[in-house]
């Protein structure tokens, strides 16, 4: 389904769009999630808490958005996380240099590349302004993307808005580690709004410049990384690599993977495995994904190896998690910084050392963003097109839309009250007595609704209630008394609608 129609689907259902847009003017990249879009998206962070944070036992903290400037100093951020920018003289539109010249030769630019270099291509490349056409820029320049804020009534408190989760779970994890009666490996778990002053915000949700992550960093000793006691369970789960030699990815098991060292340990295998488990749960097909291995020079600064975990959708691959392995990279920058010995003891062993870190650090709005489209679907019937958004149960936005046939007769009445106990059963539940049913269904479809009830003249004699399905747009006639568990079992992936 092309991009056009989710953002129009989008705009249309409120599901989200731009930040202040009854205002000319505001700034791009930030967005507002209506009430649909924002119980999706919560219910991607709960399946994400559900699937990887409390299945594999990590902490989950809330940290602050701004951290004093010390902190991105210790972690690189201030000295190395910048764009390179030139400025068109014609038109003074500013742009990125390694995108400018990316578009022109359809090629990908190394992150490392110098600010001579990419002046070069793009004089070889005769690269022009998108904006005017012309040719003559400024020279190119590093734009640190961090959003500075000072703190204070005379803002002597130079501060940054974060532009990741990750570093107040750096900072938490010797309190932490010294609180919580914890052992190495520990995994700390954070989710919530990142902010980068992004030169050119582009395809709506992909690159904002306030964006949502749902970020995991592993801290384990360096010597155990092969320690893995639960790798047993993923030994034989395929993953789809593709390493810097290949062109395409190939499926292959976590142990062949491994032993192969196409992936340089167990550990990180293991998290490569539950974070694919975790996107295939959110109704991402395995054959779109892959994890592709980065190049010396399109990693991160922090990280010795990384995957990046991507999707394959109409606008290309996009990336949904970074995976790094940022080895003791930050807390050994705090504990430089903060002077503060950050070192760990673990239990049965004299040395102190500094824990090593892989991380799974995720987009929660491109994951959603991705999700909606790869699920949105049109299909003919008949005469008629629909359109329906294949969503699983647990990532919808209500599990169940309940709707009387009318509203004489007791039906309206009698709709209202399985609505109440559906609810008192903590299900989620969409009431509508507006409109023909027809056009009612088609209203839960496009929004991904899976199941619908309809309480009709029959439901008043003798208790049953139509019980449709989204996707294959059956009905079947079930008692009304029954619907809490079995809808329970239905989100749940306990039955298939077609063995009711
Ligand atoms: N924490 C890694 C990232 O934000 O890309």
């Amino acid at each position: 389904m092309p991009k056009e129609d989710l953002v129009n689907l989008a705009l249309r259902r409120s599901l989200f769009y731009s930040a202040a847009e009854i205002y000319a003017g505001s700034p791009s990249g930030f967005w507002e999630f209506g009430p649909v879009g924002e119980k999706i998206r919560r219910k991607i962070i709960d399946l994400w808490r559900k699937e990887l944070v409390e299945r594999e036992g990590f902490l989950e903290i809330f940290g602050a958005q701004i951290l004093p400037e010390a902190v991105f100093k210790a972690s690189g951020h201030l000295a190395s996380f910048a764009d390179p920018i030139v400025q068109c003289k014609k038109c003074n539109a500013t742009h990125r240099a390694d995108q400018l010249i990316a578009e022109k030769t359809n090629g990908i630019v190394p992150e490392s590349m110098s600010t001579e270099e990419l002046a070069k291509l793009i004089k070889q490349h005769d690269v022009q302004c998108p904006k005017c056409k012309g040719k003559d820029f400024t020279e190119v320049r590093k734009f640190n993307m961090m959003m500075k804020v000072d703190i204070g009534a005379t803002g002597q408190q130079p501060c940054y808005l974060r532009p990741e989760t990750c570093q107040s779970i750096f900072l938490d994890f010797p309190r932490l580690f010294k609180t919580m009666r914890v052992q190495l490996p520990l995994g700390i778990a954070q989710s919530g709004s990142s902010f980068r002053n992004e030169i050119a915000p582009r395809n709506t949700l992909l690159r904002a410049r306030e964006f949502g992550q749902m970020e995991i960093e592993v801290f384990f000793n360096p010597k155990k990384i092969n320690e893995v006691p639960r790798f047993s369970e993923v030994e034989n789960y395929k993953l789809n690599l593709q390493t810097l030699k290949d062109k395409s990815p190939r499926a292959m098991n976590c142990k062949e993977a491994v032993e192969k060292k196409i992936i340089s340990a167990k550990l990180i295998a293991y998290y490569l495995a539950r974070a694919q488990q975790c996107w295939h749960a959110f109704g991402i097909p395995i054959e779109k994904m892959r994890f592709r291995q980065l190049a010396d020079d399109e990693k991160a600064f922090y990280s010795r190896e990384s995957w990046d975990f991507e999707v394959e959708t109409e606008l290309g691959w996009v990336e949904l998690i970074a995976c790094n392995y940022r080895t003791d990279y930050d807390l050994a920058g705090h504990a430089k910084e903060s002077k503060q010995d950050l070192k760990v003891k673990e239990e049965g062993c004299e040395e102190a050392f500094i824990p090593h870190v892989f991380e799974l650090s995720a987009g929660i709005d491109r994951t959603l963003f991705v999700a909606l489209s790869l699920a949105l679907k049109t299909e003919k019937r008949g005469p008629e097109e629909r359109t329906f958004m294949e969503l699983p149960p647990r990532i919808a936005p209500y599990l169940v839309g309940v709707f009387p046939l009318m509203k004489k007769d007791g039906m309206l009445e009698k709709a209202q009250e399985i609505e109440e106990e559906l609810v008192s059963y903590g299900l989620d539940v969409f009431f509508d007595e507006v409109g023909s049913i027809g056009k009612r269904y088609a209203r839960v479809d496009e929004v991904g609704v899976p199941f619908a009830v309809t309480v009709d003249y029959d439901t008043m004699k003798d208790g049953t209630v139509t019980l449709r399905e989204r996707d294959s747009m059956e009905q079947k006639r079930v008692k009304a008394a029954e619907l809490p568990l079995l809808l329970w079992k239905l989100q749940n992936n306990k039955i298939k609608f077609k063995d009711i």
